[in-house]
């Protein structure tokens, strides 16, 4: 039976355009389900949308409408951007469709049947932009520590989930599986936390009506975020646990401490790993709207092109710590890496292939190709080391050419080995750059797979094409 694969990005806050820090994640999601697709697994890539809590009913209430009626307008933003970004999701979930408030309403269920739900008075701090709760010592001038804003105090009957319970049953669950939360450095971060207790969590509001009610008292609707997680097991159709759960460092806790407890108490199989990466500021200042510097999807992609974008975002900075974006740095990658080592490797090869003719060989340059320790990588979800060691790939192939000189000597068994090995460069990149690969692959003549990697080039009739990556000046 074939391996099967599942992958998540969060779900998120349809309450303006997409923005780099949803376009990371998602691409991220892309690259690891294409790579996992190219292996033949049964893979399955779910994103969506976040669409209950104050966050989005106040956002409507400003423009007039219905929480409902203005999601329904966002979302083909977030459809359109993803389209654009050549991201092959397989089903996009909203937390508004039908079936997933049913899940969420039996999960609420089971978990209130188990005596882990209790009614109680919620006291305390309420950020709405960060749909979370603070208590004293976390405000910072009785503003939200992420927002700088001014914080609400609330005071209202609320339903508690037991949260402290889990505390023994979390920490025994990450002793047994130490790699659920990546990368390592943040696991320690969390269960140092986790350590220092818990306390029990209120996952139901009165004072407004925007979420899910719960299926024991109608009163009261749904926590956002108790509703939101589970949309990784209501969108599963079949592929639950997830492998992984990409998410960002700021909203590592709600996946890594509440998510597996709110599982573990239903009975659910908690996912197999939370991946979560860093932050991207911009030339150097943090990202948000009110800077007005949150660089929208179709800005990302006019510098240089959908797959220099999604080189670049993996490119750039290790995946999981913190980067600096800036055009001038996509642009020199972009000139440097795609256009002068990647593009002109093809270029000179395809033009002296089409003048030469190549002949078959054992390809011995291949060999220089650490295809395990790409495989390694992937699995670890180090996609920024698994491009290192394909772009070191291509280095030696670089060297290759200008060690042998194969226009001078007309070596058509040179020539052989350096077509068999863009080969092996396009199948490799396609998570990242998968149209420009399609291009390669069409003018080496040769399938997209895995399995290609190792077999021979049958294509002996190879083209000079336009040129992949035109430098920009
Ligand atoms: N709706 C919740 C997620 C629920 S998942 C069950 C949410 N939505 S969000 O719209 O705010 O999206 C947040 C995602 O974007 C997070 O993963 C966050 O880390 C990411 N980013 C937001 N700004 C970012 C950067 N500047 N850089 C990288 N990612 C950042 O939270």
């Amino acid at each position: 039976m074939a391996k099967k694969f599942y992958v998540t990005t969060p779900i998120y806050y349809p309450n303006d355009i997409p923005h780099i820090g949803h376009a990371y994640t998602t691409i991220a999601a892309d690259v690891l389900s294409r790579w996992h697709k190219l292996n033949g697994e049964k893979t399955r890539f779910l994103t969506g949308t976040d669409e209950h809590g104050k966050k989005i009913q106040s956002a409507a209430e400003k423009q007039g409408k219905t929480p409902k009626e203005f999601a329904d307008e966002l979302i083909p933003k977030f459809k359109d951007a993803w389209k654009k970004l050549n991201i092959n999701y397989d089903r996009f979930i909203r937390t508004t469709d039908k079936e997933h408030e049913k899940v969420v309403q039996e999960v609420l269920k089971k978990v209130y049947d188990k005596g882990d739900i209790y009614l109680g008075k919620y006291e305390g701090y309420y950020c709405t932009a960060c749909e979370a709760y603070y208590t004293e010592k976390d405000l910072e001038n009785d503003c939200c520590p992420i927002h700088k804003t001014k914080i609400e105090k609330l005071k209202e009957p609320s339903y508690f989930f037991k949260l402290s319970k889990y505390q023994k049953k979390l920490l025994e669950f990450y002793k047994k599986n130490p790699e659920f939360i990546s990368p390592d450095y943040r696991q320690k971060e969390i269960i140092n936390r986790v350590k220092e207790g818990l306390n029990d969590l209120s996952i139901s509001r009165t004072s407004f009506d925007w979420g899910i009610k719960l299926p024991f008292d109608k009163k009261h609707v749904c926590y956002v975020w108790f509703d939101a997680l589970l949309n990784y097991y209501s969108g599963a159709d079949g592929f639950w646990p997830a492998d992984v759960h990409l998410v960002g460092k700021d909203i590592l806790w709600f996946h890594s401490v509440i998510w597996p407890a709110m599982l573990l108490s239903a009975g659910i199989e908690p996912p197999k790993k939370v991946f979560a990466h860093g932050w991207w500021t911009f030339n150097g200042e943090k990202i948000s709207k009110s800077r007005g510097n949150a660089i929208n999807v179709d800005e990302l992609i006019s510098i240089a092109g959908v797959d220099a974008l999604r080189y670049f975002l993996f490119r750039e900075t290790p995946f999981g710590e913190d980067g600096d974006f800036s055009k001038k740095m996509l642009i020199e990658r972009y000139n440097n890496e795609l256009a002068d080592k990647l593009g002109n490797l093809i270029s000179r090869v395809a033009a002296l292939a089409e003048k030469y003719e190549l002949e078959k060989t054992e390809n011995k340059l291949l060999k220089k190709l650490k295809l395990k320790e790409i495989e390694k990588h992937f699995e670890k979800i180090e996609i920024d080391r698994a491009l290192n060691e394909i772009f070191a790939f291509i280095d030696n192939c670089n060297e290759y050419v200008q060690a042998k000189k194969p226009w001078e000597t007309h070596y058509k068994k040179v020539l052989y080995e350096l077509s068999d090995s863009i080969k092996a460069i396009a199948i490799l990149l396609y998570p990242f750059i998968p149209s420009s690969s399609e291009k390669i692959a069409k003018q080496f003549g040769f399938e997209i797979g895995y399995k290609e990697i190792e077999k021979p080039l049958k294509e002996n009739k190879i083209k000079r094409a336009e040129i992949l990556f035109n430098k920009i000046k």
